[in-house]
């Protein structure tokens, strides 16, 4: 039967086989599966691998540090951070639209990559000089069914998981999660003593909080956006509500204004959107009935602490026919 233990010797086992002494690269998204696919390889072949974690400013607050520091220090990875938070910033300026905001996301993706090639390369060859050949993917069970058994090449879900790489890198691929379901991946990455906020993380899109400030994005509406974020976060958490809830969009609606009081003065601010969803497979959801009470809190907080933000409305729609995101 099922133990995370046996998994992790069987892919330490197959790793080391696969790979030699070849070198290996992964990129991680701050996610659960790019975490766990990572310390496994990273536990089968030690500086043979070298991770790159991209910092695109899109991220909500923390995540780059839990990165950076914790994860560093639990799995004693080589991690390359690329900081292109101004490069996506650019290329963002006064799109409004979803489809082409994800293009251009996926786009600067791979322009990272490529950039960061270089870099890459010479922190590998710090070790002993030899090319990259391998690339590791957290391809789960579920992702190889959806896109119909996998073909073993770079096929990467292409934007809808932007952490992937451009096809023409023609690694070789290492796919260490790719008979597991998501609770299992859970449990062998808390056997492998990663951080629980890494491993409990609920999903988040690629394009990040790009797709959750409907409008163009500025540097002011992504810094609104990871304070509201974190105060929703912070709060399902400690109502104990982490494993209850798929996950929760907050939303910046940053087209909308609205007319509020506070103190003596009226305000003209913007609406957040919360988004609580239960589901089993984010293919269908419905809207999470939290607490009247801890609606109540997180409304106070994001409305005294977070400047610019007047009101809080809650989204009750199931999928469908809404989404999970709002873009
Ligand atoms: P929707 O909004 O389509 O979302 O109901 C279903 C699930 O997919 C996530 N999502 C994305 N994930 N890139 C991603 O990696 C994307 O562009 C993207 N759009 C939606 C969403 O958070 C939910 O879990």
């Amino acid at each position: 039967d099922w133990n995370s233990g046996n998994v992790i010797a069987e892919q330490v086992a197959r790793i080391r086989a696969q790979v030699g002494t070849g070198k290996v690269i992964c990129g991680l998204s701050g996610g659960v599966d790019s975490a766990v696919a990572a310390a496994l390889v990273h536990k089968a072949i030690g500086d043979q691998l070298v991770c790159v974690f991209v910092d695109h400013g899109l991220l909500r607050q923390d995540e780059r540090r839990q990165v950076e520091e914790d994860y560093v220090k639990a799995t004693g990875v080589r991690l390359v951070t690329v900081d292109v938070r101004e490069q996506f910033l650019t290329a963002l300026e006064g799109v409004s639209d979803p489809e082409t905001k994800r293009k251009i996301i996926g786009r600067e993706f791979i322009r990272t990559f490529e950039q960061a090639q270089a870099e890459l390369i010479k922190e590998a060859a710090a070790i002993d000089g030899d090319p990259i050949r391998f690339l590791v993917q957290g391809t789960l069970y579920p992702d190889v069914v959806e896109s119909g058994g996998g073909s073993g090449t770079a096929n990467i879900k292409s934007h809808h998981n932007v952490g992937g790489l451009p096809d023409d890198l023609q690694f070789e691929l290492i796919e260490p999660l790719r008979t597991l379901f998501k609770d299992e991946v859970r449990a062998i990455g808390a056997e492998l003593g990663l951080p629980a906020e890494i491993v409990q993380r609920q999903p988040f899109p690629g394009p990040g909080l790009g797709i959750r400030i409907v409008g163009s994005i500025t540097q002011d509406r992504l810094d609104l956006l990871r304070h509201a974020d974190a105060i929703v976060r912070a709060e399902l958490t400690a109502a104990g509500l982490d494993r209850e809830i798929w996950q929760c969009p907050v939303v910046l609606l940053a087209d909308v204004r609205s007319v509020g009081v506070q103190g003596d003065g009226r305000t003209y601010g913007h609406p957040i959107v919360l988004r609580p969803v239960s589901s089993e497979d984010a293919m269908t959801a419905d809207w999470t009935r939290l607490p009247y009470d801890l609606l109540a809190k997180i409304s106070n907080r994001i409305t005294n602490e977070v400047d610019g933000v007047n009101r809080v409305v809650l989204d009750v729609t199931s999928k469908p026919p809404g989404t999970i995101e709002w873009e």
